[in-house]
């Protein structure tokens, strides 16, 4: 119920003293998917660190998001091994073929990150499918994962 989720009550059961930050960002966005905006200041006075801080680290990490994901996220790997692997054109079908583009705001159903390396460069290209990892991804094993996904 709502205030289970609430985010000083987040704060109070994740931010035990001594915890690191980035820990107990993780902790509340494998909770309820997001680290929302108002967790900030509670979370400073918590590890009694400044609200700066904490937003830095927040912003700095790309994996923490601060607003719900989409119901189906795409992270398609951009980096080198996978562009040499035909990351692009993938890119381009991935986009064609849901409607939606890359690192644009999502709508609600499905969303589209670029990430930078996902440790699977000898099996490029690669990307992840609401955290599942795939690789040697074709245009047409895309199709039938996003559309496994998306049933
Ligand atoms: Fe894509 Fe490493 S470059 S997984």
């Amino acid at each position: 119920h709502a205030s289970a989720t609430a985010p000083d009550e987040l704060v109070r059961r994740h931010a035990k003293p001594g915890a690191s930050l980035v820990a107990v960002l993780h902790a509340i966005q494998d909770e309820i998917g997001f680290v929302p905006q108002e967790t900030l200041a509670p979370l400073a006075r918590a590890l009694n660190l400044s609200r700066a801080e904490v937003h830095g680290v927040l912003t700095y990490y790309h994996h923490f998001r601060t607003s719900p994901a989409a119901r189906v996220t795409v992270a398609l790997c951009r980096a080198e091994a996978c562009r040499s692997m035909g990351t692009e054109a993938l890119a381009k079908h991935v986009e064609a073929h849901t409607g939606c583009r890359f690192d644009a705001p999502h709508d609600g159903k499905v969303g589209l990150e670029s990430v930078y390396c996902l440790g699977q460069c000898a099996l490029s290209p690669a990307m992840t499918i609401n955290g599942a990892l795939h690789a040697k991804v074709s245009a047409d094993k895309f199709d039938a994962l996003f559309d496994a996904a998306t049933r």
